[in-house]
Formats: structure tokens, C-alpha cells, sequence
């Protein structure tokens, strides 16, 4: 049956040109529901998964949305025998740089593997591969339970998991890809194969931080943890101008040494156009209760912020708070990012009187820098050498989220944020620059991406599961 089936399609494989025919090469070996769509087709836009930035994109010849697992192995097979290149994607957030070298690809969207499934007794939650971190908070909830996630709700689970997964829970439970327990993975032969501790445990090693190289995760299935504070959230939010920021970068580097672990702390550069000015905001989040956050809320409160908003709320609400606007697609995103375990007062003031000339003299740009500030408690508990994510250490993490619609401002904000990195980098506490792989602009070496330490091992399992390199196009590891 199987060599049945090769031969059919190494015949099909013969006769394709540049242009190949979709419909004709996939729908024979996919389940009647699989929509399959080409870039001058009305459909395209339903049947390809959208795309959040408009930086640097992919471009696809075509789309297909399978609905079975058997569906992903028939494309993943198809498409390899055929050398059409593909990218598997759910919404689209990856937005690196390097996902532009996918030209004229097969978009796989995963969209169609929506299931949520939360087994309350044994801790468990498996997910399809296109779930997002906004659908498993409702059941999630309902059951009493919680896990770590990013802090978007639109985003991608599995996509955040297998770079590594960072977000307000952090602190407490570690990085999202600590929770996970196993996963079914489509490889690049089209095997449907496990991976956990026990099975395949060479691969399940990889995905844990490199995992967008090795394969189509189809469902995933993660440990869950009965809800802190019966799901209680303190949300406060701070404004300083920028003439008087310098007490808030200094309650910031109070907690570079050590943060408590329900402690969240978040300070943002922004910049108001109608005002015209540059302000840092700093949002503190604490998993408790008023009465466990209020001296936290207390430090900042005593340096006579502008603005105050203190909230109670739960963990979806705040998700969806911090979504708000970050969700929204079709921006031109170009982002930078550094991991920091330090933030001296004197750089980062340094740094938010440059973002303010910048943003003076570039009236169109809507950028802005944050620090997702989150204890390193709970992930350092994780031994190194059990997942391939290589930062561990990292307790704030950078991002410059540069937003502007006119691509003639792309040099500028390439010059601003490459020195301002440096400046950063200089005073992050570490040596060599440690890159969040998910944040990445894309212009970073594999080392700082993957580490030194994990490269090698890496290689050796990027030759053995995906020789081809199928897979892998946000960052790929070569080998
Ligand atoms: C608004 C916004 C907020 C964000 N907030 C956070 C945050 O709080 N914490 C955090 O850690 N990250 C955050 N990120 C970064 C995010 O983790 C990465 O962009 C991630 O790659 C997004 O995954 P996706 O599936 O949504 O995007 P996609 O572009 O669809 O996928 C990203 C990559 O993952 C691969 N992939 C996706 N699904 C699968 C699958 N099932 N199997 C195998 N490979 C798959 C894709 O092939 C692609 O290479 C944020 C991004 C955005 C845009
Ligand atoms: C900018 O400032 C004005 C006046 O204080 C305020 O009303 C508005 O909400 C601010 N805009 C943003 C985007 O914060
Ligand atoms: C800048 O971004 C903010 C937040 O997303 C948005 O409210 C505002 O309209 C944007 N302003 C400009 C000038 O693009
Ligand atoms: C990690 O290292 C420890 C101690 O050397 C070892 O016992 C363990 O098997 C290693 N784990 C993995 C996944 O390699």
C-alpha cells in the first residue's frame, strides 16, 4: 500500500513544473475536509493561517489546512517528494528576519487542531498543535487549575512552547516548555512518532527549545497545577515622565539580585503622540492577594508616579489586558532583543533619553521597549541538561518592539536598536548576548540563539530527524 503510494508519487514528482498543481498532487491522499488554496484564489486568505507582521514575511504559492493527523503526515510527505517548501504555522506572530527566506512555500495552517482536553484528576492538559494560549483559559479555569503561559492570547501555544514559553506564570511553574510532558510530532519523513522522557527522548529534548526544527507537533500534552490564590491577580500600573524616571529604573535594579516569585515586574518606554511625550510605565503583577501585594505596590506608589491603576483581576482577565493592541495584525514589526540579568538605572536612562530623540525626530514611528521582568526561581529548578532551551538564567527580557508603517524609517531603526543592544548588551551581566529565541530579530549567531553548549548536540539530532532540513525556518540550525 505505502510503496503503492510512493510510486504514484514518484511519478507525480516527475511531472511537476515550477507551478505545480495543488489540487491534483494533495487532494487524492487528504481527508475530504482539507481546504487547499493558491495565492491567486479568492480562498487563499481563509485557508492560509493569517500573519501578524508585515516585516520581512513569507510568501506562499499556496495553502492547505488538513484536519487529521494522517492529513499533516500526506502533506509533509507529498511535499518533500515533490520539493515544495513548507512552513507549518498557526498565526503567524514568528517574525524574525529569516522567515523571509520562505519564498513560494506551501503554508501548512494548523488551525484546524483546536482541541482542548483538561484532565482535572491527573494534572493534565493536551491541546491540539493550532491551540492558543486565549482557548485553554476558559476550561483551564472551570477545572480550578492554571499553567504557565505567554502573555498574548492569540499566540500560538506549541509555537511559544518549543522556543521556550515565557509569561506572569513563570516565576512560579518556569518556562512554558518545562510543563510539557510529551507530544505527537509529524517528521520530516511523514512518521507519526512520541516524544517525552521515555520515548523518542533524544527528540524530546530538542523540541524543548529548538523545537521548530524537528517537526509538526500535532498535539502536545503539559502538566497543569491547582490555581494560585484561587486564581487572584493584582494588576497595578505606574506612569513616570521622563524627567522623573530615574527612582522607577532604580525600584527595577532593586530586584535584579532577587525577585519573588508570584513577582511580576514590567517597565515599558513609550512615547504619547498627542502629548508628545516619552514616559515609562511600569506595570507590576503579583499572584495574591491585595493584602500580599500592597508593599510592593506601596515601593512604587512613594516615588510619585503621574499615573495609578490597580486592579484585581484573573490570570485570562490579565492576559487579555496585555493583549490589547499587541494582538492586532498587520503592523510592520521589527523587533530586537537582549537577555539580561542586570538593569543598571544609568544605562537604562541612557537608553530612554535616546528613544526619546528618536522618537522626536520620527514623528511615524510607534515603537516601544520593555523588560519582562520574572523570577528565574522555578526554571533554574530544571536541570541544564534536560531540554535544549539554553537560558535559564535569564531574569529580564528585552524587547524592542519597533512598529512603524513606512519602510523608509527601516534603516534608522536598525542603526537605534542595533547600538542601543550593544549599550544593553555592555551592561546586562553577561558576556556573550543570550538571545530569546522567540523574540529574535534574526540577525543573531546560532550560538547565541541555541548556546554553545547545546549546538553540537543539536546538529547531531537536526541530522538524524530532518537531513533535509524540511523543517526549521525560523531559526535553522545547519549541521
Ligand atoms: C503579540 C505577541 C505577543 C507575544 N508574547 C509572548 C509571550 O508573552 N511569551 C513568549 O514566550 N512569546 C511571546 N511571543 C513570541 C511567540 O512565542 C513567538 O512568536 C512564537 O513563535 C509564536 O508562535 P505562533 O504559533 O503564534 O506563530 P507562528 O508564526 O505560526 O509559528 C512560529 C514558529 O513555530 C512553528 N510552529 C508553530 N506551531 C507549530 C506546531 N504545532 N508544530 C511545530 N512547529 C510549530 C512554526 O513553523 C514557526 O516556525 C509573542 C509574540 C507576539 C507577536
Ligand atoms: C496620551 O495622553 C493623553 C493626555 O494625557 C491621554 O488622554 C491619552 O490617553 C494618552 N495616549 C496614550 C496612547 O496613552
Ligand atoms: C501607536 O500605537 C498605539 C498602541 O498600539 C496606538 O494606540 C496608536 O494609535 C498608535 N499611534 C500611531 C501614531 O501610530
Ligand atoms: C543530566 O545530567 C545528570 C547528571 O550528570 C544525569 O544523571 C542525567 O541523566 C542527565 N539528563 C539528561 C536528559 O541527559
Amino acid at each position: 500500500m505505502l510503496s503503492q503510494l510512493f510510486q504514484v508519487l514518484a511519478l507525480a514528482s516527475l511531472s511537476i513544473a515550477a507551478n505545480p498543481n495543488y489540487e491534483d498532487l494533495f487532494k487524492p491522499f487528504v481527508s475530504p475536509g482539507t481546504e487547499i488554496a493558491t495565492v491567486s484564489e479568492p480562498d487563499f486568505a481563509e485557508v492560509a493561517s493569517p500573519r501578524w507582521s508585515t516585516w520581512q514575511p513569507p510568501t506562499f504559492q499556496a495553502a492547505i489546512k488538513p484536519v487529521t493527523e494522517a492529513d499533516v503526515q500526506a502533506i509533509v510527505r507529498i511535499a518533500s517528494r515533490n520539493k515544495i517548501p513548507f512552513l507549518a504555522t498557526l498565526n503567524g506572530h514568528g517574525s524574525n528576519k529569516n522567515y523571509a527566506r520562505v519564498q513560494n512555500a506551501l503554508n501548512i495552517n494548523l488551525e484546524n487542531f483546536n482541541s482542548v482536553v483538561v484532565d482535572a484528576v491527573n494534572n493534565r492538559l493536551t491541546i491540539g498543535g493550532g491551540v492558543t494560549f486565549g482557548q485553554i483559559s476558559e476550561p483551564l479555569e472551570k477545572a480550578g487549575k492554571e499553567i504557565q503561559t505567554g502573555n498574548a492570547v492569540c499566540v500560538g501555544m506549541v509555537g511559544a512552547t518549543i522556543g521556550g514559553g515565557i509569561g506572569t506564570l513563570q516565576g512560579l511553574h518556569g518556562l512554558v516548555l518545562d510543563a510539557l510532558v510529551s507530544v505527537k510530532l509529524v517528521t520530516a519523513k511523514g512518521d507519526l512518532v512520541v516524544a517525552s522522557k521515555l520515548v523518542n527522548s533524544d527528540l524530546f529534548w530538542a523540541i524543548r527549545g529548538a523545537g521548530a526544527n524537528f517537526g509538526i507537533i500535532v498535539s502536545a500534552t503539559y502538566e497543569v497545577y491547582d490555581q494560585t490564590s484561587k486564581g487572584e491577580v493584582i494588576l497595578a500600573s505606574f506612569g513616570f515622565p521622563l524627567s522623573a524616571s530615574r527612582s522607577a529604573w532604580e525600584f527595577v535594579h532593586s530586584y535584579d539580585e532577587h525577585i519573588p516569585a508570584p513577582l511580576v515586574v514590567i517597565p515599558a518606554i513609550r512615547y504619547n503622540h498627542t502629548t508628545q511625550e516619552t514616559s515609562l510605565n511600569v506595570a507590576v503583577v503579583y499572584y495574591g492577594t491585595m493584602a500580599e501585594a500592597q508593599p510592593y505596590l506601596d515601593q512604587v506608589a512613594a516615588l510619585n508616579p503621574i499615573s495609578t491603576a490597580v486592579q484585581t483581576v484573573t490570570n485570562s482577565e490579565l492576559h487579555e489586558i496585555f493583549s490589547m493592541g499587541a494582538c492586532d495584525r498587520g503592523g510592520r514589526h521589527n523587533g530586537y532583543t537582549l537577555g539580561m540579568k542586570k538593569t543598571d538605572p544609568d544605562t537604562m536612562e541612557e537608553i530612554m533619553q535616546e528613544m526619546n530623540d528618536f522618537y522626536e525626530t520620527h514623528p511615524n514611528y510607534n515603537g516601544s521597549v520593555s523588560i519582562q521582568r520574572y523570577s528565574n526561581e522555578a526554571a533554574m529548578k530544571v536541570p541544564d541538561n534536560e531540554t535544549s532551551y539554553p537560558w535559564r538564567d535569564i531574569n529580564s527580557y528585552l524587547l524592542f518592539d519597533n512598529v512603524y508603517a513606512d519602510a523608509a524609517l527601516d534603516a534608522d531603526v536598525d542603526d537605534l536598536s542595533r547600538s542601543l543592544r550593544d549599550k544593553l548588551q555592555a551592561a546586562s551581566g553577561y558576556e556573550d548576548p543570550q538571545i530569546y529565541l522567540n523574540y529574535a530579530h534574526g540577525d543573531e549567531p546560532l550560538n547565541q540563539v541555541y548556546g554553545a553548549s547545546k549546538l553540537p548536540k543539536l546538529r547531531t539530532l537536526k541530522k538524524k530527524w530532518d537531513p533535509d532540513h524540511s523543517f526549521g525556518f525560523n531559526f535553522p540550525i545547519d549541521y
